[in-house]
């Protein structure tokens, strides 16, 4: 998929034209995922013009403030420029990441080491020994600098020092150090989409009119009852709030007070690239980069087309998700804030929301000199629903994508992952209510897992992920903390719905502190957790050869073993119904995996001539595999 595509595209070219371009495929993907309609509703339109589709929907999609149709919005978005390739694949050793497996720690629900009811930096130094056992590569840590919390860190008020709560620099260093003497790697969270208001950036915008600073942000002049444009806040409202202090609006895609930093001004940059050095100075391995694909807006801040707000119940995005600037901006800061002295890059991990496989191929293609590996969020959702809605997960849906990704991927590395802090727990996403039956937890806990690691990518798990996580059983919003959520819940019309969708896909589920011991004290943690079925913490899995965790250490001991599994290639061998059989092969072993996706046990697809190394059930056999379980054969040395 050249870009060269992207300069002809017109009216008059094709329906097959528009998706052979990166964005006009992932565009198209995306409306297929949120209206849940199979791709097969393409084959009968390939050849249409796009005019065609113009007329035939313009009516029914409408058209924007300025004029525009869909298709018209569609057409702008596939034909923006994208920034020529420079780098040429260096040859060489794999990059270390390719095979790692990341760990992220939400540092204020890790380990509590003073009391005070927030996890802190001591809690994880003192709590490393469970990330060596488990023998995962590398730690993530999210943000962990000084902010007013306002969203768990990811508002920064400085980001070259570290929130009291959690410690100070030298707890931080120690922490680095304890890393590295121990083989594991560190990132940290960079958070650069926006500040804090109580960022002195900020602060000095709004004091001082005349300040430099005040064009590091977006301020926009007018009424105090007309916003700019119609973009819409993540977590709710109009994206703008009017300053009095300034006397001017203020963008911000996230909380009023997490403030859009204007990318497209130097000075910003510069500073983005200095704080990156400032940290990969103390000895840090990268970043994972917050909401990255957000940085570039485009110019004039256009309003979001109402198609799109129907379809996402969001207005805007189209102007931010992919925008012009965002490849630049990328490279120069891998430039000019990654790169080494001694010519190295440190790893840059893109939080990339919204974007399609194709977007995430221009963004870290190996030689593009962006970034080196992205977070697509569409494997996360059954086609046709959201994070909101309360429905069961469907595991075939995982699998696809993984191995849909990798075959559209040959140049970019896939990031795996199923939980993270924004997440509900995937064990209830899959088992709902179910999940209270700890045996069927523990099943679907380790099928995941499997799935995972011995799928072709880098894996990043979630803390708790290991122990078999499910969600909170939450009874009101005085349990919740997030910033999200409540103001969803105060911004709703009918309580029960709202309560019902909160509680469906909440990230304070994801945000309760570790089980370390069975009857831990949670009361005063800043979010208590209230799950406590007998057996789903750190000390009694320890303990258990048969617990999730157990699996998990396994399981990631024979990923570190055997390339074939990491790195190795991915070939689908059988699909039918829930069943999946693929393979992953290297010069050295050749290994199958198959995997039961549903409830009820099945006939096996296949017999494999080959070692079973591992099952996650006992009631498998030559003929059946029980439901929600994996085999893992070892069928040859070599392919
Ligand atoms: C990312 C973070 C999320 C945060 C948001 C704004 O999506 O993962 O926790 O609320 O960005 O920074
Ligand atoms: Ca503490």
């Amino acid at each position: 998929m050249k870009p060269q595509h992207t300069r002809t595209l017109t009216m008059r070219s094709r329906v097959r034209d528009l998706l052979a371009t990166p964005v006009g495929r992932d565009v198209v993907d995306k409306v297929l995922l949120f209206s849940g309609a199979p791709r097969w509703v393409l084959a009968p339109v390939r050849h249409l013009r796009l005019g065609t589709i113009d007329r035939l929907t313009r009516r029914w999609t409408g058209v924007g403030t300025d004029g525009a149709s869909l298709v018209e919005v569609v057409l702008r978005l596939a034909t923006m420029p994208v920034r020529e390739a420079g780098q040429a694949v260096a040859s060489g050793p794999e990059p270390w990441w390719k095979s790692a497996v990341f760990y992220q720690i939400y540092p204020a629900s890790f380990a509590d080491s003073n009391g005070d009811g927030i996890g802190d930096l001591r809690g994880i130094i003192e709590h490393l020994d469970h990330l060596v056992e488990l023998d995962v590569d590398c730690l993530w840590l999210s943000p962990i600098f000084d902010s007013p919390g306002r969203d768990q860190g990811y508002d920064i008020r400085d980001y070259r020092s570290v929130l009291a709560a959690m410690g100070t620099m030298d707890d931080l260093d120690e922490l680095i150090d304890a890393c590295h003497s121990r083989g594991l790697r560190i990132i940290l969270d960079l958070v650069v989409n926006h500040t804090s208001v109580e960022h002195p950036w900020f602060q000095r915008a709004i004091t001082d009119p005349s300040a430099p600073e005040r064009g590091y942000y977006f301020f926009r002049d007018g009424q105090p009852d007309t916003p700019p444009n119609n973009w819409r806040s993540f977590f709710s409202g109009p994206a703008w709030t009017w300053s009095d202090e300034a006397g001017a609006w203020v963008l911000h895609l996230f909380d009023a007070s997490q403030v859009d930093l204007d990318w497209s001004n130097p000075s910003v940059r510069d500073e983005v690239a200095a704080i990156v050095r400032f940290w990969l100075d103390r000895g840090i391995d990268g970043f994972r980069m917050d909401v990255i694909n957000y940085i570039s807006k485009a110019p004039g801040l256009p309003d979001g087309h109402p198609f799109v707000e129907r379809l996402l119940e969001f207005t805007g995005i189209e102007h931010y998700f992919h925008g012009p600037q965002l490849h630049e901006h990328l490279a120069e800061l891998r430039r000019e804030g990654f790169t080494r002295a001694d010519g190295s890059t440190a790893v840059m991990i893109g939080e990339t929301p919204g974007i399609g496989v194709e977007i995430g191929r221009l963004l870290s293609g190996a030689g593009r000199g962006e970034l080196d590996l992205v977070f697509n969020f569409d494997g996360l959702d059954t086609p046709g629903h959201t994070r909101w809605d309360d429905y069961r997960y469907d595991l075939r849906h995982l699998v696809d994508f993984w191995l849909d990704a990798n075959v559209r991927s040959p140049d970019a590395w896939v990031a795996l992952f199923v939980e993270n802090h924004d997440n509900p727990r995937i064990v209830s996403k899959v088992l709902g209510s179910q999940a209270s039956d700890p045996a069927l937890r523990a099943q679907v806990a380790k099928l995941i897992g499997t799935i995972e690691l011995t799928m072709r990518g880098t894996a990043f798990l979630f803390q708790g992920q290991e122990l078999g996580a499910i969600n909170e059983p939450f009874t009101g919003p005085d349990q919740l903390r997030d910033v999200e959520s409540l103001n969803r819940l105060a911004g709703a019309n009918s309580d029960d719905a709202a309560w019902t969708a909160v509680l469906a896909g909440s990230r304070d589920h994801a945000r309760t502190p570790v089980r370390w011991t069975e009857h831990q004290d949670d009361s005063a943690a800043w979010l208590p957790g209230h799950e406590r079925t007998p057996g789903f913490s750190v000390a009694a899995q320890r303990a258990d050869p048969d617990s999730v965790l157990a699996w998990y250490r396994s399981l990631i001991a024979l990923r570190h073993e055997h390339s074939a599994l990491s790195t190795g290639d991915l070939t689908l061998i059988r699909r039918g119904g829930h069943l999946v059989v693929w393979q992953r092969s290297d010069a050295e072993s050749t290994w199958l995996v198959e995997v039961n996706l549903g409830p009820r046990a099945r006939r096996r697809l296949l017999r494999p001539d080959g070692q079973v190394q591992c099952s996650t059930s006992n009631q498998t056999d030559e003929h059946r595999i029980s439901g929600w379980s994996a085999i893992i054969t070892k069928v040859g040395p070599a392919r």
